[in-house]
């Protein structure tokens, strides 16, 4: 069953849509597991770049040069400098609506998992405590060669390259890159949450990236109600069973109203 919710003038919904949040409102007050898997399009309110919209990171840098081993082993200062430059604009960046919502999901949810794809920490800085990190982080870094971690401050402007000072190996990201493996058990804890929650949030993700775009499969094979935020279709939108194409910093807050006002109707819960 796909219901596609669309905004009509921003705030007024549908009477179908309306109908559509109800339902999901009322799957999300019976939860007691809740796992929400998001992707770029979640920071893109935040000023951060998608990889794969037509203005994303893709379009104007190449992944192979500049998001695996082999394009930092090739030049390791430019892939340094890139991160650096993506570094300077997570800096500047806040959370996002749907950022603080997400992190207001544990307030009224028993068991709530955050698995990201992102590497930005948007979602720590925005109060979410329960989180997978599939993908590493932008903020660490270690050892190409003796994975020491590298806990030295980075300089964001400067184009020198950090040495390991355990072995003398260059310094890179502590990023997941193409090719690589994921950090160990993570997957693992992810597969497990998306496998044994009731509701299962896709959100601003394109699920393109395996292993990580298994996840909305597994939880939808297992039985959860699965619940697409996304503007644009993905591969994963018919197997939603609600699929809200909508900006997730618009439509995340009135979920988290809607089931505010749902449990205190209900419970008299605050
Ligand atoms: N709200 C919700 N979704 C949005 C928004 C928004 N405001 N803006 C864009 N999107 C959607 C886009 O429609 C797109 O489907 O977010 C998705 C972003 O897709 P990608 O750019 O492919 O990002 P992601 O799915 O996170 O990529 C996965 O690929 O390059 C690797 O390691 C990188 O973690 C990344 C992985």
């Amino acid at each position: 069953m796909i219901i596609t919710l669309h905004t009509l003038c921003g705030v007024f919904y549908t009477k179908s849509a309306m109908e559509s949040y109800n339902i999901l409102i009322e799957h999300l007050a019976a939860a007691c597991d809740v796992a929400i898997f998001t992707g770029a399009g979640i920071s893109a309110e935040s000023g951060i770049a998608t990889f794969r919209d037509p203005d994303g990171l893709w379009s104007k840098f190449n992944p192979t040069e500049l998001a695996s081993m082999k394009g930092f082993l090739r030049n390791p200062d430019r892939v340094w400098q890139w991160y650096n430059y993506r570094r300077a604009i997570i800096a500047d960046a806040q959370p996002n609506a749907g950022h603080y919502a997400l992190a207001d999901f544990e307030k009224y949810i028993p068991n709530c998992t955050v698995i990201t794809q992102n590497v930005d920490r948007l979602h720590q800085r925005a109060g979410t405590k329960n989180i997978l990190e599939l993908h590493g982080n932008i903020i660490e870094n270690h050892c190409v060669i003796c994975n020491s971690p590298y806990i030295q401050d980075i300089d964001i402007q400067s184009k020198e390259l950090p040495f390991c000072s355990n072995c003398g190996g260059n310094i890179r990201p502590s990023v997941v890159w193409f090719g690589e493996n994921l950090p160990d058990g993570i997957y693992e804890k992810a597969e497990y949450s998306a496998g044994h929650c009731d509701v299962f949030f896709s959100i601003g993700t394109s699920v393109e990236v395996y292993p990580a775009a298994y996840l909305p499969f597994t939880a939808k094979n297992r039985g959860a109600f699965c619940v697409e935020i996304n503007p644009t279709s993905t591969s994963f939108t018919p197997y939603a069973n609600i699929a809200i194409q909508e900006k997730s910093g618009d439509c995340l807050p009135r979920i988290v109203e809607l089931l505010q006002q749902y449990l205190k109707r209900e419970y008299n819960a605050e």
